[in-house]
């Protein structure tokens, strides 16, 4: 290791995002973006409302706070503002977990929660999903650990019931339960309901998905107002600043455009539950998606061959070279003209 440097890196393998290479134009379904960008006058609101970028951006979202706090109908001291959902995570695995206190969430899910562990040395335990790739509460229910849950999960897509998430939440009332909610507006149920009567939770959000600002890194936690204001303490002992001036002004444009969000959710889970059939009939066995991704398995074509096929034609999945899932691709679920094409070049690759 270069000799100027801490030993902390020494075993600090960096999550590896969904690749974006720049060499053609891609049919782009791999980081489950949103296919639909902000809308035009969402743009403008944003334009014309920003805070003047000679001046730092407004330390703590105070109107973003506010509208969020509206909007998920819980009090403005229950929310704060992150620069993406990442950094969320990051805060609440600092937060929340050390020697004494582990992480624990399931063997299949978002990989930067054990990214993140590892990168602040603390312990973490991978709970492995049961063989239908369902969440197995009773085992991840263990007192004493910092649960982190996305739900629905990901890249699975499988949602896990409300009663479920209570069950964690019960096991153990002095450790806290994060549940990741990236996904949930294409069909899952909200753990925010359960807010008024858990202390232990927060639930962390993002503008990524469902919202389309992806590239705006915006994402927020919402729980109780003590735990919030411990989050709030960190960001600024480490990111005072957390989020630009733009990236505020269009998260409050976006927040004013719900009803378009609420339609392009609706196009996207129509298009997904047509994806499914369509690769259904094609043979593939598709896990029961409540995202804006599907995650399927073809019985005769080994899942990374599929991938690297699919890329050769400019189309990207993802996929994750891991023991229980390498058989699988997830495929973003894009408009129906891409979904279309994705269907035209997948069929191709059957006639070769
Ligand atoms: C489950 C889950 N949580 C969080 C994120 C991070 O989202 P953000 O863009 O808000 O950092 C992702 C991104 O793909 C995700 O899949």
């Amino acid at each position: 290791m270069n000799r100027l440097l801490s030993s902390r890196l020494e075993n600090l393998t960096p999550y590896v995002p969904g690749e974006q290479p720049q060499d053609q134009q891609y049919l782009k379904l791999n980081t489950n973006e949103s296919p639909f960008p902000p809308s035009a006058e969402a743009l403008r609101w944003a334009q014309e409302n920003v805070r003047p970028l000679n001046l730092y951006s407004e330390p703590v979202s105070r109107e973003l706070r506010a509208a969020m706090a509206q909007a998920l109908r819980v009090s403005p001291d229950q929310v704060m503002m992150t620069n993406g959902s990442d950094e969320a995570l990051n805060l609440a695995m600092v937060a929340l977990c050390d020697d004494a206190r582990p992480a624990a969430f399931p063997d299949i899910t978002y990989g930067f929660y054990a990214v993140i562990a590892r990168a602040n040395g603390v312990p973490y335990e991978e709970v492995p999903l049961k063989d239908d790739f369902t969440v197995d509460v009773s085992a991840l229910s263990a007192p004493g650990r910092t649960v982190f849950l996305a739900n629905p999960n990901a890249p699975t897509g499988i949602p896990l019931p409300l009663s479920e998430v209570r069950k964690l939440l019960n096991a153990d009332p002095d450790r806290a339960v994060v549940v990741d909610e990236a996904y949930v507006d294409f069909g899952g149920e909200s753990a925010v309901s359960l807010l008024k009567e858990y202390d232990n939770l927060l639930v962390i959000g993002t503008f990524s998905k469902s919202r389309s600002l992806a590239g705006g890194r915006l994402g927020y936690a919402v729980g109780n107002p003590a735990l919030i204001k411990a989050l709030d303490t960190l960001r600024d002992s480490t990111n005072p600043y957390n989020i630009n001036s733009y990236t505020q002004a269009l998260g409050l444009a976006i927040l004013k455009d719900e009803a378009r969000v609420r339609e392009n959710c609706r196009r996207i889970v129509q298009n997904r539950e047509e994806t499914a059939e369509r690769l259904r009939a094609l043979g593939f066995a598709v896990l029961p998606s409540r995202t804006n991704f599907v995650f399927a398995a073809h019985p005769t074509i080994d899942g990374g061959e599929l991938y690297r096929r699919l890329k050769a034609r400019g189309v990207l999945v993802r996929h994750f070279d891991k023991e229980r899932i390498a058989r699988y691709n997830r495929i973003t679920i894009g408009t129906k003209e891409q979904m279309d094409r994705f269907f035209t070049i997948l069929t191709e690759l059957w006639e070769e």
